[in-house]
């Protein structure tokens, strides 16, 4: 990796401390401390309705918690917005992925390095790096609208990596793929992460997919926490067993 792209950063932690969300009694999240360090994957799993989504808008400041705190070191985060929380470079993408149709994928990727801040041709540079590392350079040249719906995903992780987040929170970045398909885009991430000291939250229910690309696991089941740990310590617990496996034996 180049000089230009690198950066020297100390380690980092987002937190939440005993966060909660509810929508009209029902506790989405309840009592949740989670935190992720720079340069890991921390996978948030669970069955449906569990939480992850909410946890994640938690972190983000798309929803404000209703209890606990939410940290970026020891800066406190709880009553920043979305926006603030991304000015201190804590990003989220979205599912549908937000990308300019008319503009080439490289175009979308360079536009998102120069929008936040970098010079031409370090934007150019790191557009690259990324195209490669997503195995996007097939596609470099293709307008954004002409893409399948799991490319234009990946177009928009490539965007939120070129704005070099410091925390980079994804729901279910690899939806709609297969688990070949996903267990390459996450470990992509995982590359990018880890040599740029970025930390990443990733949202994934499928347990084969995270048990060999996310360094910790964070489990959740009815808005609460039940392990969190290394992929082999959570797939051995028994209640996650319970959770995942249970139903159908
Ligand atoms: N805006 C909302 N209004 C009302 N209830 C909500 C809202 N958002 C989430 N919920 C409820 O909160 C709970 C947790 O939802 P959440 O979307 O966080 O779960 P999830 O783990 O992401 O689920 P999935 O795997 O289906 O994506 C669910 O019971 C859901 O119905
Ligand atoms: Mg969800």
């Amino acid at each position: 990796m180049s000089t230009v792209t690198q950066l020297s950063r100390r380690p980092s932690v987002l937190r939440m401390a005993d966060g909660g969300i509810h929508f009209d009694g029902v506790k989405a999240v309840d009592g949740v401390s989670i935190e992720v360090r720079s340069g890991e994957v921390l996978g948030l799993i669970g069955p449906n309705g569990s939480g992850k989504t909410s946890t994640l808008n938690l972190l983000s400041g798309m929803l404000r918690a209703t209890s606990g705190s939410i940290w970026l070191d020891d800066e406190n985060l709880t009553r920043h917005s979305m926006r603030q929380r991304a000015r201190k470079g804590v990003v989220r993408t979205f599912q549908s992925g937000r990308v300019f149709g008319r503009l080439t994928v490289r175009e979308n990727v360079e536009a998102a390095a120069l929008g936040a801040g970098m010079r031409r041709g370090a934007a150019r540079e790191l557009t690259e790096e990324i195209l490669e590392e997503l195995q996007l350079e097939g596609v470099a040249e293709d307008r954004a609208e002409q893409l399948t719906a799991g490319r234009v995903r990946t177009t928009a992780i490539a965007r939120a990596l070129a704005a070099r987040p410091r925390f980079l929170l994804l729901d279910e970045p690899a939806a709609g793929q297969n688990e070949t398909e996903a267990v390459e885009l996450i470990t992509a991430i995982r590359g990018f992460a880890q040599r740029r000291a970025c930390g990443v939250l990733l949202v994934e229910h499928d347990m084969s997919v995270v048990m060999g690309t996310c360094d910790r696991l964070h489990v959740l089941d009815s808005g609460r926490t039940v392990i969190e740990g290394e992929p082999a310590a959570v797939r051995s617990d028994p209640q996650v067993i319970e959770i995942y496996f249970g139903k159908r034996h």
